[in-house]
């Protein structure tokens, strides 16, 4: 299929949801076909739900996949800085699946953000399919992804221009109030997990851990599960974390937003 000249993306609006969802939902239970424990179980939160959609809409980037001017997928973008962009979400028809539709959307993506240097995702380690569109992309898998209790994620990365610089933050340089955190290093002590509540009294349990670079070393706050994802020893990336500051002392969180992956 000659496709060049024939795919647009366009910001995708309410009146779209519906048709988004129900594309959305196709593609991703052909998921079985490649690796998914079983049917509609590699759908991602909201896949499905026309709400949802309109949810994605308010807070990513979110747009439609036009091909000849039909509706044929969905692309939704997320930011973790100004020049870093995370890819959320990509679908397409599957009965226009491996016509390029999914790459040249990607291509035009990335033209759409001239200024982003780093683009990074994340994907089920059982999904073949993704595993090879991303690597064909020019994606290297820099980590994993623990946050899905049901399978481990590949993180990955593409950098638009590896001879450009893209500093990620260093130790040195993290502040009170700092938002879109994007800084790696090796997890050099971990303290046993505390019980404490919530402010609406739900239990939790938090440990510090010490994050270490070469220019230093500060307290990465680690709530319930992720206590368990990371050790002594691991090299790390806190993805778009926030840093503040308890008792004077500054300290980095993943947050809500944020990503915790362990480097491989
Ligand atoms: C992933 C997805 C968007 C790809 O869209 P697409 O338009 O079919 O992709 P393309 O035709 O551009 O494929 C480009 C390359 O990806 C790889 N690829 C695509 N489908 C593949 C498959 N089933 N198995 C292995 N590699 C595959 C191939 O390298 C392909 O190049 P080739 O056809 O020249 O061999 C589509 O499969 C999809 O909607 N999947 C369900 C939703 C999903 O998993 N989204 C990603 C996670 S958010």
């Amino acid at each position: 299929m000659e496709i060049d000249t024939e795919v647009r993306l366009e910001p995708a609006r309410e009146e779209d949801a519906p048709i988004l969802a129900d594309i959305c939902k196709k593609a991703f239970h052909t998921d079985c076909e490649v690796g998914a424990p079983g049917p509609g179980v590699g759908g991602p939160p909201g896949y499905d739900s026309p709400e949802a959609q309109v949810r994605f809409m308010g807070f990513l980037d979110y747009f439609k996949i036009v091909v000849n001017d039909a509706l044929l997928g969905g692309i939704m973008v997320g930011s973790a800085g100004k020049t870093h962009k995370v890819l959320e979400r990509i679908f397409v028809d599957p009965s226009h699946h491996r016509n390029g539709i999914g790459t040249r959307a990607c291509e035009i993506l990335w033209d759409l953000y001239p200024d982003v240097q780093v683009w990074t995702l994340g994907t089920p380690e059982w999904n073949t399919r993704t595993s090879g569109f991303y690597e064909k992309l020019g994606f290297t898998q820099i980590g994993w992804d623990l946050g899905n209790p049901d399978w481990r994620g590949r993180w990955y990365q593409w950098i638009r221009d590896p001879s450009a610089s893209h500093e990620l933050a260093k130790v040195s340089d993290l502040r009170a109030g700092m938002k879109n955190v994007t800084i790696e290093g090796e997890i050099v002590e971990k303290s046993e997990p505390r019980p404490v509540r919530s402010r609406r009294g739900e239990p939790l349990s938090v440990s510090n851990a010490a994050l270490k670079d070469e220019t230093g070393r500060v307290v990465l706050v680690l709530w319930n599960q992720q206590i368990g994802w990371i050790g002594v020893g691991d090299k790390i990336r806190v993805e778009n974390g926030y840093a503040d500051s308890y008792r004077g002392i500054i300290q980095l969180s993943v947050g809500r937003i944020g990503r915790l992956i362990v480097l491989i």
